[in-house]
């Protein structure tokens, strides 16, 4: 049973509030300057004495500007107090998720200083000046100090850092709607990344689906969760047969957004509470790690959340089959075969595959109401962090129209996302031998034949794509962030979104 932790009321939000200025004339606690390594920091469109300080600290025996280095003075403006220089490397080495990170240090170092207004100012370069890297930089700023922190004692002192505004040559329409959207999408991955945070325990299917009920009646969401009973009579039991073997019953969970009527999109999020592996039982090592296995549907509900409050002209449906795997006298075995809600039938050959088959029933359900794109997000297989590491996701549709625009939008998002093959032969790797089909294929290419096996599942829907983000979704030991969800995906949909609505 669920062990006695409070439910948390509504968990904590660490958001810094976002700000766009011109160099001069600007206000706050710290000036933070990024200069290039082996290039003179470019202070030109700041007040003389602000200028004069960032020379001074460029010009000390010592400066190279090599990543993380750092100068530091007071500038005898009383306007901004503090300078501080902060080295980014060579120009020439500097990458989207190294200049993330950059970001998140420069703000916590901020945050230590006990500042309470961030002035941040870097050189012109292609992933920092224009609307939309500024809009960017701005999402990584305000969510730098994030921190799930619901179950700790927590400290009554107030974060002391506040505000953080960006130095911009421009302040226009282009930069204040990326700045508008980057607050909203900062919220959406907060969302994301509290809920799949939250541990197992607490968690729940049900749970969830609370969440899920709490936000639609806050946004204005139409919403539906199906419990066991009502997925008995539709006749999912790919969801009933994974959510079988625990006392924590599943829950399938549908939210609409009604923006506009079209373009009509269905995202689909694999909502594993827990995954053991069930039977076929997962090695006790890392197994926590699997408290993250909701992480795609907690993406897609942080993402209707920033779709519903930046008002986005489309209508947008999310479904998120909640189970946990667990291992019972009640649980799905190794040689059932199951009937599955678009009646193929499958034969369970490692309960541990146990994604696939929730989402079977969730997509094929989502493909009923005949969206113009089908996009799902599943923690699905080892196989795909083997294959891409742990940076970024795997990216499978038929769709080169659809694969191109999500890359795409990844790109502009800084997300990483890979694209990776549906071959006939994976599809044939997986017909069953007293079923339609089987939950495993064989060792090789384990990602793509689990992305074949989703591919039954879409009906009619030529424009559907499957990502794979059990890398990126969360930061386990020894990553390059603090451990924990990273919201993975919000920003990249976000941004494909707009651009189907021409935002
Ligand atoms: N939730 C796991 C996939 C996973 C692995 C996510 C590592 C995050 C990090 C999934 O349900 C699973 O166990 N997949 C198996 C499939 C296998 C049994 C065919 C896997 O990847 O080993
Ligand atoms: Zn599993
Ligand atoms: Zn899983």
């Amino acid at each position: 049973m669920t062990a006695p932790v409070p439910s948390p009321k509504r968990p904590p939000r660490r958001l810094v509030e976002l700000g766009l200025t011109l160099p001069d004339p600007a206000s706050g606690d710290l000036l933070l300057v990024g200069c290039f390594e082996g290039e003179a920091p470019e202070p030109s469109r700041l007040p003389p004495a602000l200028r004069e300080a960032v020379a001074r600290l460029a010009g000390r025996a010592g400066w190279k500007g090599t990543a993380g280095q750092l100068a530091e003075t007071d500038s005898g403006d009383e306007r901004v107090p503090r300078v501080l220089l902060r080295g980014l490397g060579k120009r020439a080495e500097l990458h989207v998720r190294r200049l993330d990170k950059w970001i998140r240090e420069a703000v916590e170092l901020a945050a230590q200083h006990g500042v309470g207004t961030l002035l941040l100012l870097l050189p012109d370069h292609a992933l920092t000046s224009g609307a939309k890297p500024v809009g960017r930089i701005a999402r990584h700023a305000g969510l730098a100090l994030y921190r799930f922190d619901e179950f700790r004692k927590r400290s009554e002192e107030p974060e002391p850092l506040t505000r953080i505004e960006l130095l911009v040559a421009e302040v226009d329409e282009a930069h204040e709607r990326e700045l508008h959207v980057a607050t909203e999408a900062a919220r959406g991955i907060a969302t994301a990344r509290d809920l799949a945070n939250s541990p197992p325990n607490v968690a729940t299917p049900e749970w969830i689906a609370e969440r899920a009920e709490e936000l639609a009646a806050e946004l204005g969401l139409e919403v539906e969760v199906l419990a066991s009973e009502d997925m008995e009579i539709k006749g999912m039991g790919g969801v009933l047969a994974v959510g079988g073997g625990s006392l924590n019953p599943p829950r399938l969970v549908r939210l609409t957004w009604h923006g506009a009527e079209a373009p009509r999109i269905a995202l689909v999020g694999k909502g594993v509470t827990f995954d053991t592996g069930g039977i076929s039982i997962k090695p006790a090592k890392d197994m926590d790690e699997m408290k993250w296995d909701k992480s795609g549907a907690c993406t897609v509900l942080g993402l209707v959340q920033a779709v519903a409050r930046l008002k986005l002209p489309v209508q947008l449906s999310v479904y998120t089959p909640l189970a946990e795997n667990m291992p019972d006298g009640a649980s799905y075995r190794p040689g059932d075969i199951l009937r599955t809600y678009n009646g193929k039938t499958v034969e369970v050959l490692n309960t541990d595959a146990e994604g696939r088959i929730i989402l079977a029933d969730a997509v094929a359900w989502a493909a009923e109401s005949n969206p113009n794109y089908l996009v799902e997000y599943s923690t699905l297989t080892g196989a795909c962090v083997v294959a891409l590491g742990s940076t970024g996701g795997g990216l499978y549709s038929p769709s080169d129209e659809l694969a191109a625009a999500l890359l795409g939008a990844a790109d502009t998002a800084g997300e990483r996302l890979w694209r990776m093959p549906l071959w006939p032969e994976f599809r044939e790797a997986i017909e069953g031998t007293h079923a339609d089909l089987k939950n495993v294929a064989g060792r090789w290419g384990g990602a793509n034949t689990a992305a074949a096996f989703l591919s039954h599942f879409v009906g009619d829907v030529e424009c559907w794509a499957h990502l794979d983000i059990a890398g990126p979704a969360y930061v386990g030991e020894g990553g390059d962030a603090p451990r924990g969800a990273t919201g993975y995906g919000v920003a990249l949909t976000l941004e494909w979104l707009r651009s189907l609505v021409g935002d």
